[in-house]
C-alpha cells in the first residue's frame, strides 16, 4: 500500500482530484491511500464546499485555511503548513494538480524534505512567464519525479525543456519519468456528462434557450486587474449580446465579482445591469457548468479548463487571453485567441457561430488518463 498526500486549493484543483480520488476508491482502493489536504486558498461555498457535495469527493483530512493574500505571503504560509503535515505523514509521494500558487507551495515544501513529487497536467506552457501559473507550472515540473502531460504537446514542451523520454527506473526528481497521460478534465467531463443535465435546473433558471445563449467567464489576473482590458472585454461581449439579441450568462468568478464595482466604466457597468440579455451570476456548482457547456451556442472565457471543457462538449470558443498552453484547440480551428481585444472578440464570434464544418478530434485522452496515473503511482513508488 503506497500513501500520497494531495494538495487542493483552487476550483479547478478540487474537480480535478476528484477524477483521481474516484479511480481510487474504484480500482486501487488495496493500493493507495490518500490524505486530502485543503490549503484553503478558494474558501467561499461556491468556489470550494461545492465540489466536495457535488462530485463525491472525500471531506479533506486536513484545511490549513490559508485564504487569500498577496502570491508571497498566501505561498508562504501554505509551504510552512503544508511541511508540517508532509513530516507527520511521512507519505510515498505528494500529487499536485496544475498550476495554482496551492501547486507551488506543494512543490517547494515536498521537495525540499525529498517526498517525490507528481505533477498532473505538467508539461503545459503559455511562453509568458508574467502570467502567475506560468512561473508555477515551470517551477513544479521541474522538482518533479513523475510527470503525467494531458496532451502531445506538454510531452513535447517537457522533452524540450531536457526531460528524457526514456529513463529508467528507479525514479527520482534527478531522474523522473515523464508521460503522455491524456487529461484528467475529460475523465471527469466524460463521467458527470449525462447526469449534469439531468440533475441540474440551471438553464430553465436562467430562461436560457437550448443552443442559443453566450456562456462567458472572465476571471485571469491581467483581465480583471487592468482597467483597459476589463472595459474592452465587456463591451465586447454587451455588444454582440445587443446586436445578435442573445443572453450572455456569466458566472461570475468573485476576483471579478470585486473587480468590476473598481475597473468597469461606470455607464457600461449601468447598461450591462439595465440589459435583458446579460446575465451575471454567481458562480455555478461543476454540474451546473457542464449543463451550461453542452447546452450553449458558444463559450467565451479567459479560463483554461473552460475552453478544453467547450471542446469536450464541441462547442466553439473565443479564449480571451493573448496565448494559450491548449494550442490544439486553435489548432483544430474550434476555437480562436483573441485576447482582450474587443474588435478581435466581435470577429471570431461572427467566424466562429457561422462555420459549418467542425471537427472535434480526440485530443485528451480515453477518459481514464486517472486510471493510468493510478496504476503508474503504484509500480513506481
Ligand atoms: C487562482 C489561480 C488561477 C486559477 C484560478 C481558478 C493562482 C496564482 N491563481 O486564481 O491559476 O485559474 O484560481 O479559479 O493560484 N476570492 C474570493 N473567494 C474565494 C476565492 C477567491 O473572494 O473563495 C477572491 C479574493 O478577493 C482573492 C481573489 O479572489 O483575493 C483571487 O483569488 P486567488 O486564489 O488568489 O486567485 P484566483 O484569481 O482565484
Ligand atoms: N467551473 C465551475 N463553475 C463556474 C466556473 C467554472 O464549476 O462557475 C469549473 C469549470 O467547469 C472547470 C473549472 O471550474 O472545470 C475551471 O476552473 P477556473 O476557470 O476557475 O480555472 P482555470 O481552469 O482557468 O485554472
Amino acid at each position: 500500500m503506497i500513501k500520497i498526500v494531495t494538495i487542493i486549493g483552487a476550483r479547478p484543483q478540487i474537480i480535478k482530484a476528484a477524477a483521481l480520488s474516484r479511480a481510487i476508491k474504484n480500482k486501487f482502493s488495496n493500493d493507495i491511500t490518500e490524505i486530502i489536504v485543503h490549503t484553503g486558498q478558494h474558501y467561499d461555498e461556491n468556489m470550494s464546499q461545492v465540489f466536495f457535495d457535488e462530485l463525491g469527493i472525500p471531506a479533506p483530512n486536513y484545511n490549513l485555511n490559508v485564504g487569500s493574500g498577496s502570491h508571497g505571503k498566501q505561498t508562504a504560509t501554505m509551504i510552512a503548513g503544508i511541511e508540517e503535515i508532509l513530516v507527520n505523514e511521512k507519505p510515498n509521494a505528494i500529487v499536485l494538480y496544475g498550476d495554482t500558487n496551492s501547486t507551488l507551495a506543494g512543490a517547494i515544501a515536498a521537495s525540499k524534505i525529498h517526498v517525490p513529487v507528481i505533477h498532473i497536467e505538467a508539461g503545459l506552457r503559455s511562453f509568458n512567464k508574467a502570467m502567475p501559473e506560468e512561473v508555477n507550472r515551470i517551477m513544479c515540473d521541474h522538482v518533479s519525479t513523475l510527470l503525467f502531460s494531458p496532451t502531445k504537446t506538454g510531452f513535447q514542451n517537457l522533452l524540450n525543456e531536457g526531460f528524457k523520454a526514456n529513463n529508467e527506473k528507479p525514479y527520482n526528481a534527478n531522474n523522473p519519468k515523464i508521460y503522455h497521460s491524456g487529461d484528467v478534465m475529460y475523465d471527469n467531463s466524460l463521467h458527470f456528462s449525462e447526469v449534469a443535465e439531468q440533475k441540474t435546473t440551471v438553464i430553465a433558471k436562467h430562461s436560457l434557450q437550448k443552443n442559443n445563449f453566450i456562456l462567458a467567464t472572465i476571471h485571469r489576473n491581467n483581465n480583471t486587474d487592468e482597467p483597459i482590458r476589463l472595459n474592452a472585454l465587456f463591451n465586447a461581449l454587451y455588444k454582440i449580446s445587443e446586436e445578435n439579441k442573445l443572453d450572455v450568462l456569466l458566472p461570475l468568478h468573485p476576483r471579478t465579482a470585486k473587480l468590476l464595482e473598481f475597473n468597469l466604466d461606470q455607464e457600461l457597468h449601468q447598461k450591462i445591469k439595465a440589459s435583458m440579455h446579460f446575465k451575471i451570476i454567481k458562480p455555478v456548482s461543476f454540474l451546473e457548468m457542464i449543463a451550461l457547456e453542452k447546452n450553449c451556442k458558444i463559450v467565451m472565457t479567459d479560463s483554461g479548463g473552460v475552453q478544453k471543457e467547450a471542446f469536450y462538449f464541441e462547442k466553439p470558443c473565443v479564449i480571451l487571453r493573448p496565448e494559450t498552453e491548449w494550442v490544439e484547440l486553435v489548432e483544430c480551428g474550434t476555437a480562436i485567441i483573441t485576447d482582450a481585444n474587443e474588435q478581435k472578440i466581435i470577429e471570431a464570434f461572427k467566424t466562429l457561430t457561422s462555420k459549418s464544418d467542425m471537427q472535434f478530434p480526440k485530443l485528451y485522452g480515453d477518459g481514464k488518463a486517472s486510471e493510468f496515473i493510478c496504476g503508474e503511482m503504484k509500480g513506481n513508488l
